[in-house]
């Protein structure tokens, strides 16, 4: 091991579209980090590599020095034996994001079964530092403002990847309780891409809809009635709810800030928009980047069941997120504003122009489909 770094962290997720970003701010800021990747290495380690170089980051000279150290492993039944020297922490960012279970034992298998395992080896290992990242959406149906502390008892939920992310959070929240250990778990809301240069590969939520919005409008325009394109659509829920969508990079950079700083841990962190756009706004916004009008609110129950043809292109298709059309919980973030204001950071405000560039950038690659598109080249 090389002292010129900062102590070991292990992190699962590297290859998500938060570990990526997350990882990326760790290596710049001199941290060494063991990256638990799913086998086959020979796979996974070019597959992370592609993926930092579309974030602006070489991991080969990271590698080479021994900055970085990937090693193969995977949740819950495979996790490596420490040969890297001592790890001072761990940083758990891999989860399922499969919403409901279909048989393939997911999400519990890496969200709850997987966390059990990373507990217990941490246990086995006596590392006494654990930052997990859970959602924001632990809170299941709860409504009001959700403060940064556990839900207890144990609220409804939408999904079971929600109720796994909880039940993972009191297992963390056990482990640190019996064990004297530290606990901080970040929880961000929905995440969508880079607000300085757009880029995702990840392409739910947002996106989804999004793409739908595109399908309608080609489904819908005519040529000879000009640009903009007149579709009664209604919209299941409430103008003033909030979209709780929150930039990647920001995400990051708090859970990079907070890892950095010992005063911060020990908490529970919503990673959250301080500043959510409303359904309204994001109507308008939908509205204005593919020329269509004519969309007004009405109730989720009017809606859902009994759709036009127009809107089942969007409302069946996206039937898994519609509740989040209606749930709009406030996130109470002063943990968070407690860091930004610390570290001088300014919430990434999704106005029009950002809100463009993520569109810009996933209709560039195709929604995913092509991974031409870089920061670089849109
Ligand atoms: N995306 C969101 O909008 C969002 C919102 C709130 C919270 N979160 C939380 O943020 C964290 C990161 O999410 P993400 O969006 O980056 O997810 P993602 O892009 O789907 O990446 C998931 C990561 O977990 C790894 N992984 C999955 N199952 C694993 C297993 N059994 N063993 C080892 N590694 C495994 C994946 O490895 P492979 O590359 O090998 O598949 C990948 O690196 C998660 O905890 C998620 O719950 C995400």
């Amino acid at each position: 091991m090389n002292s010129k770094y900062l102590p070991t962290i292990m992190m699962t997720g590297t290859t998500g579209f938060l570990g990526q970003y997350v990882l990326r701010d760790f290596l710049l800021r001199g941290r060494r980090v063991v990256a638990v990747l799913r086998p086959p290495l020979a796979d996974a380690l070019p597959r992370l590599t592609r993926m930092l170089e579309q974030i602006g980051i070489d991991l080969a000279p990271f590698v080479e020095s021994g900055q970085f150290v990937p090693v193969e492993g995977s949740l819950p039944d495979r996790l490596p034996e420490p040969d890297w020297g001592p790890t001072e922490a761990v940083l758990h960012c891999a989860a399922s994001l499969q919403l409901f279970s279909n048989g393939n034992g997911e999400p519990i298998t890496t969200n709850l079964e997987g966390a059990a395992a990373l507990i217990e080896w941490a246990q086995a290992h006596n590392i006494k530092e654990f930052f997990g990242v859970s959602t924001a959406y632990t809170c299941g149906w709860n409504r009001g403002v959700i403060a940064e502390d556990f839900h207890w008892p144990r609220p409804d939920f939408q999904t079971d990847y929600e109720r796994s992310k909880w039940q993972a959070e009191i297992l963390m929240r056990d482990w640190a309780e019996q064990s004297g250990g530290k606990l901080t778990l970040f929880r961000p809301s929905f995440l969508v891409g880079d607000s300085e240069t757009g880029y995702t590969c990840q392409f739910a939520g947002f996106y989804q809809l999004a793409r739908l919005i595109g399908v309608l409008k080609q489904h819908y325009s005519d040529p000879g009635n000009g640009k903009l394109t007149h579709i009664p659509l209604r919209i299941p829920g409430r103008p003033e709810s909030p979209q709780n969508i929150v930039p990647i990079d920001f995400v990051a950079r708090i859970i990079d800030e907070v890892i950095h700083e010992p005063r911060f841990h020990g908490r529970i962190y919503h990673l959250t928009n301080p500043e959510p756009p409303t359904n309204d706004m994001m109507k308008r916004f939908y509205e204005h980047y593919f020329g269509l009008y004519g969309g007004y609110f009405a109730d989720f129950d009017e809606v859902v069941g009994h759709c036009t043809p127009a809107e089942s292109l969007l409302w069946e298709q996206f039937h898994l997120l519609t509740p989040r059309t209606v749930h709009n919980p406030l996130f109470d973030c002063a943990n968070t504003r407690e860091v930004m204001a610390a570290r001088r950071i300014e919430f990434p405000t999704l106005d029009l122009d950002r809100l463009t560039k993520l569109l810009d950038y996933a209709t560039a690659c195709d929604w995913g489909r092509q991974t031409k598109a870089t920061p670089q080249n849109i």
